[in-house]
């Protein structure tokens, strides 16, 4: 089967509606056909400052989101990136070949990094992307499912397997990006100009896979809207509304066309109150496996483990190709 690779920061206490739309329903439906490997990318999350106990708790919570949304820890590789050392030493060996210039133009960095200003922002926060080119190359992977967001950093890892193909000969596989144009882009239900993002500013905006039912229907039924009251599907005009829209066309399957037609002559309280109802639907499910699951972290951590070692054994290999095409002296 083709190898899939993708992964989600532990950095929130919860997973959002954005992160389950724009890839893990992807990764779900892609597991079938896939011989699939998920991360939970700790090494990512300490890019900017993180508590430690709340750094294990989230990445246990991460993992637990995975598995209730449908990723089966049996069939696909579900594991921890701090588990299987050679990320960071594949980050090494790519660090060496990345130009400073490329690495200074990833939008992600320039963004992050001009909430606090380049003066705290750390050098592992400029070198994420290298990482990140690293998780996916170490597992041969032939294509990376992803919200719009991540579309820079797959483009650099490419050109980075192929420049180090290039130099070093034929070692790395040069993966394709994979983002759904329905879902690639949730936006802040308070600030739909913007992405919803686990940084987000406004705690009304951001959708928890974790919230509970109330806290959901509260927050969508506050969405931010527009004036003209008509229901209809204009990205440009109204992006409250579109983005409703959009949310209720992924968790019902139904076109987004058919949506707007069927809110004909209605108000957006009537949107508002289909949407509440099919996340929260939607989402009850997902919140009551992952907290079972977090019940019983021994278990959970078992599995990471079983993961982890499925997952060093495709990793050290390649970085042993790696290693040998660059010239490393064998240990013997
Ligand atoms: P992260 O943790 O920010 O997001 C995880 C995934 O969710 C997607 N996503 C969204 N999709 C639609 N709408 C949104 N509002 C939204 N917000 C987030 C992201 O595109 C991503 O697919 N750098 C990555 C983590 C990573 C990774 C990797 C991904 C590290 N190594 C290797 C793929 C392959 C990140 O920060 O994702």
């Amino acid at each position: 089967l083709p190898r899939l690779f993708s992964g989600m920061q532990p950095s929130a206490a919860s997973l959002h509606i954005g992160n389950y739309a724009g890839a893990l329903l992807q990764w779900r439906d892609m597991q079938a056909s896939h011989d699939a490997v998920f991360c939970v990318v700790d090494l990512h999350a300490i890019t900017v400052p993180q508590d430690p106990a709340e750094l294990r708790e989230r990445t246990r919570r991460t993992a637990a989101q995975y598995i209730a949304a449908g990723i089966d820890p049996e069939h696909s590789t579900l594991f921890v990136q701090s588990h299987v050392r050679a990320h960071a030493e594949l980050a090494w060996v790519l660090n060496t070949i990345t130009g400073y210039g490329e690495a200074a133009r990833m939008t992600q960095f320039k963004d992050k990094s001009a909430r606090g200003g380049v003066d705290t922002a750390s050098v592992g926060l400029f070198t994420y992307p290298i990482l990140q080119a690293a998780d996916i190359l170490l597992y041969d992977a032939v294509v990376v499912p992803v919200g719009e967001d991540q579309r820079q950093h797959i483009e650099l890892t490419r050109d980075l397997a192929a420049r180090f193909n290039s130099r070093f000969g034929d070692t790395l596989v040069v993966p394709e990006v994979r983002i759904l144009k329905e879902t690639a882009k949730i936006y802040d239900l308070q600030n739909p100009g913007s992405k919803m993002s686990k940084s987000g500013e406004s705690p009304q905006g951001i959708v928890w896979l974790l919230d509970d039912d109330k806290a959901i229907v509260k927050k969508i039924k506050s969405a931010v809207t527009d004036s003209e009251g008509v229901v209809r599907f204009d990205p440009v005009e109204k992006p409250g509304v579109s983005n409703l829209l959009t949310i209720l066309s992924i968790v019902t399957g139904t076109e987004v066309d058919a949506l707007v037609d069927s809110f004909a002559g209605q108000q957006y309280g009537a949107l508002k109150g289909a949407v509440a109802e099919a996340v929260v639907e939607e989402l009850r499910p997902i919140r009551q496996r992952s907290l079972e699951l977090l019940d019983d972290p021994g278990e959970l951590d078992r599995l990471l483990k079983i993961n982890a070692e499925r997952a060093s054994a495709i990793a050290d290999a390649t970085l042993a190709r790696v290693y040998d095409a660059v010239g490393f002296l064998p240990r013997g």
